[in-house]
């Protein structure tokens, strides 16, 4: 039987291999720190719940481009989170925001800019479709972010081919932010070189040092497609409902992704474009809800980033996300007395002698031979931790709701001291 030759190729990710493991350790009872892991360890706010149970009886095909109140919500609540103008009519819904990506990736023609440290999917999308991409170099300085000046150098040597980048902020697997000055500088060289930008900001409130992140659509949105939904912020990644928001200026690209949906997913199922609405339009409760579960985030992330740290592991410094990128560089030499040469077979040691599970910085574009791994910090239950903030902080708190994070911590420093 023939296989289309662009899916043959998809090899598993190293990230599955290593949440299967994980999985299979702890069926057999093992006790393994899941660092691997990257969903909200919090519960979905009450009132989305009880939306969804409301809609529950509801039947009806909803239509492909989604809810139209769903919609306004959301042109709303870009407006008053991230000061952005899209209309309802350049927002469409679709079962996750990774499935919109997806989509617009099979529409778009050209060449695929991916920064080194971006998400692990974004590459197998583009090779499923037969694509061109690029990995663009980024430095440790910077915490792995896109500097005008190497995307300015890509653009000028490659002129003629429409091009593609894709920004992640906050960033999925560093936990970097990019600032608002950084993005103006990006805005610059896609506007001079015509670049269209697909924004994933699936992460946008879990943001450590503002409410929101800053977002490119602010600087460049004549070409910035943005991407987000109910996942991460609201916590509801099973419910599998995101959003895409299109530039005004290309809203004639609207017939073609609704002819795409129609023939694919067909739309969002309905009681979930109502959980949704719920969540989009908002509530008092729920944006302190928000707050708080960033908060906790934020705690442990600068509890993990200090502790490794001061150990000599070479840590990006979480701004938002739940993630960040821990390099071992500085123990190469223990490594290769080991026989460790990549860092999928250094994830694989670390799971099966220190129980804790790590993803190979090979799965988010660094070279194999860089003993670089993303960490989530997310092994605890959200709903453990008390809901006032200040109530109970510090390393105490940690130790009291996420111990699982603390002894994932303490291994992987006595793995530096041994
Ligand atoms: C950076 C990033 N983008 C997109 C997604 C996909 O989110 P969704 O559940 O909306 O498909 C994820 C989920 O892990 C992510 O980390």
């Amino acid at each position: 039987m023939k296989i289309n030759p662009n899916i043959w190729e998809l090899k598993p990710s190293a990230t599955l291999a290593i949440n299967e493991k994980v999985k299979s350790l702890r069926s057999q009872g093992a006790s393994v720190v899941h660092f691997g892991f990257g969903q909200s360890p919090f519960p979905i706010y009450e009132d989305i719940v009880a939306a969804l149970k409301k809609e529950a009886a509801n039947n009806n095909y909803l239509p492909s481009l989604g809810l139209l109140e769903l919609r306004e919500a959301i042109s709303s609540y870009l407006q008053k989170w991230h000061d952005l103008n899209y209309p309802s009519d350049t927002i469409f819904i679709g079962p996750g925001s990774k499935e919109l990506l997806y989509q617009t990736i099979l529409i778009l023609e050209g060449t695929f800019l991916i920064p080194q440290g971006s998400w692990v999917s974004y590459l197998p999308q583009i090779k499923a479709r037969g694509g061109d991409f690029i990995i663009l170099p980024t430095e440790s300085d910077s915490d792995y972010k896109l500097d005008a000046v190497t995307l300015a150098s890509y653009c000028q040597s490659n002129p003629e081919i429409q091009k593609t980048v894709i920004l992640n902020s906050p960033n999925n697997p560093t936990g970097a932010v990019y600032t608002s000055e950084e993005l103006e500088g990006l805005a610059g060289v896609c506007r001079e070189y015509g670049l269209v930008v697909l924004s994933d900001e699936i992460y946008s409130r879990i943001s450590f040092n503002s409410v929101t992140a800053p977002s490119i659509a602010s600087y460049y949105p004549e070409r910035t497609f943005i991407f987000s939904g109910i996942s991460k912020i609201f916590s509801a990644g099973g419910y599998r409902c995101g959003f895409m928001a299109i530039p005004q200026d290309l809203v004639h690209l609207r017939s073609s992704f609704q002819s795409l949906f129609s023939e694919t997913f067909s739309a969002v199922a309905s009681p979930v474009q109502y959980a949704a609405l719920t969540a989009f339009r908002g509530s008092d409760g729920l944006d302190a809800y928000i707050k708080r579960n960033a908060e906790i985030l934020n705690l442990i992330g600068t509890y993990v980033f200090k502790e490794l740290s001061a150990a000599g592991i070479l840590c990006t410094k979480p701004q938002g996300a739940f993630y960040m990128m821990v390099d071992f560089s500085p123990f190469q030499q223990k490594l290769n007395g080991l026989n460790l040469y990549s860092s999928e077979s250094i994830a694989s040691y670390f799971l099966d002698q220190l129980g804790v599970a790590l993803l190979p910085g090979s799965d988010f574009y660094f070279p194999t031979e860089k003993p670089i791994f993303r960490l989530a910090f997310v092994d605890f239950m959200g709903a453990d931790w008390p809901r006032e903030a200040g109530a109970e902080e510090g390393v105490s708190a940690i130790k009291k709701y996420s111990p699982k994070i603390v002894e994932g911590v303490a291994k992987l420093v006595a793995f530096c001291k041994s």
